[in-house]
């Protein structure tokens, strides 16, 4: 009961001291609206952190509340039958349009991975079914949205696993039989850690002599794609925008290895790396990746690195599976075509235009398509009360490459 009062106020503080103007850049539209919303998420956040140290519950737990409440059930429509699916034991919602084809004719299919840094999200939410159904009903293509599991009680490789092992199954000649797909015509997908996964796995099957169906092409929506330099200059330039400030970004990057708080606050200060992955350092550089005009005020110094500290000597910090632009070129080459969507007031926006550029010199076909006014997790803020238009150019102009290219 005293627990529940002090949860109580504590809520009602937090949110009417961030209920008031925070500073927004100009030109994002809709201005007030984003307010709003990014006031539920910090106070949230806020009542998360608290309750952690309270030990009622941990933080992710806390937050874990906007995956639940956005979460809808799957049901089929007039375009789209929808069910729920186990691929190698691995549960996914599978979205098939009920639009005949012509005799024989084979459909396109899109495998996609949702967002929520590693440890929120689900393929039941609202906004992600929203975007499923929009794209097989345009695309007459069948979707394939995973639901891998999730960190912390389920730290790296578990997430990337989990994905592989569903695309493993699919792209099995007579699975694809099995719902009318053309091998020649699969793309893979995701939204911000989901984009990680999708670029991530695209890099692992092209490794694999015996893997005959491959992706055509791979659509990456602000993508997380390295965990070495936390403070480039859009990581610096964005640190307090709404949705995604650095702390956040920085809490999933240290939740999907561990939960070891030191890792985190290392993290925090960019002195996480070790020995090994400052031999990498070299492929996230982005005083030589990013073009002059994302500089910005900011000068390159390369990121601190810890000798043999206790805790800091990850392996997986170093996996290209977790940190899919730390390969060098040769890996890169051969790659599916890409497409990736970055934003301005994003702290991941370096990551995407980075590979943007690697991909570009690796000889890959890349399409980035950038927002000067976008903010990250935007392509999820479609369905009412926190729809916003840019959301919706985003979904058009993505299913429009996918129109063009897939
Ligand atoms: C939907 O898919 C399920 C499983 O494949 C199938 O049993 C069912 O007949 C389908 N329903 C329609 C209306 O196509
Ligand atoms: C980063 O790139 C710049 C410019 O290409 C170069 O001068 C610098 O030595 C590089 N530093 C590292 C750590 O790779
Ligand atoms: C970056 O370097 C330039 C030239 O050396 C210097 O004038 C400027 O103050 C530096 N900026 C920052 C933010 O340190």
């Amino acid at each position: 009961m005293r627990l529940g009062s002090i949860f109580l106020v504590v809520a009602l503080c937090s949110f009417s001291a961030y209920y008031i103007y925070e500073p927004i850049p100009e030109n994002i539209d809709e201005r007030w609206k984003l307010m709003l919303t990014d006031t539920f998420f910090r106070s949230l956040s806020h009542l998360a952190d608290f309750s952690e140290i309270i030990g009622l519950k941990d933080y992710m737990g806390v937050m874990y509340v906007i995956t639940l409440l956005e979460n809808i059930a799957p049901v089929s429509d007039e375009h789209v039958n929808v069910t729920v699916e186990a691929f190698d034991g691995v549960e996914v919602l599978l979205y098939q349009p009920k639009r005949q084809s012509g005799e024989m004719e084979l459909r396109r299919a899109l495998i996609y991975l949702h967002g929520g840094g590693w440890c929120l999200g689900s393929s039941h939410m609202g906004p992600y079914d929203f975007l499923a159904r929009k794209v097989a009903t345009e695309l007459n293509a069948v979707i394939l949205s995973v639901e891998y599991r999730l960190a912390p009680p389920h730290h790296f490789p578990v997430p990337y696993e989990d994905v592989y092992r569903v695309v493993k199954h699919f792209l099995q000649i007579d699975v694809l039989a099995r719902y009318s797909v053309d091998p020649d015509r699969i793309a893979v997908s995701g939204d911000s850690a989901g984009g990680n996964l999708a670029a991530a796995v695209s890099q692992q099957l092209l490794k694999e002599p015996t893997q005959k169906v491959q992706f055509k092409a791979q659509a990456l929506i602000y993508p997380v794609l390295q965990a070495l330099d936390l403070n480039t200059p859009s990581y610096q330039q964005n640190q307090d925008m709404p949705i995604l400030p650095r702390t956040l970004m920085v809490r999933f990057w240290s939740e999907y290895f561990t939960s070891d708080r030191a890792f985190f606050r290392a993290m925090m200060a960019n002195a996480h790396n070790n020995p090994e992955s400052s031999s990498l350092l070299k492929f996230v550089n982005w005083s030589a990746f990013l073009p002059e005009t994302y500089h910005g005020k900011y000068n390159y110094s390369a990121p601190e690195v810890a000798q043999g500290e206790a805790g800091l000597s990850f392996e997986s910090l170093s996996d290209p599976r977790a940190s899919p632009l730390l390969v060098p070129d040769a890996a890169l080459r051969g790659l599916p075509k890409a497409y990736i969507m970055t934003c301005e007031y994003d702290v991941l926006r370096d990551d995407g235009i980075m590979y943007a550029t690697r991909l570009r010199a690796a000889g890959v076909e890349v399409t980035h398509e950038h927002y000067d006014s976008g903010f990250h997790g935007a392509i999820m803020f479609t369905v009412w009360p926190t729809d916003f238009r840019i959301g919706h150019r985003m979904t058009d102009n993505y299913i429009k490459w996918l129109k063009e290219n897939l």
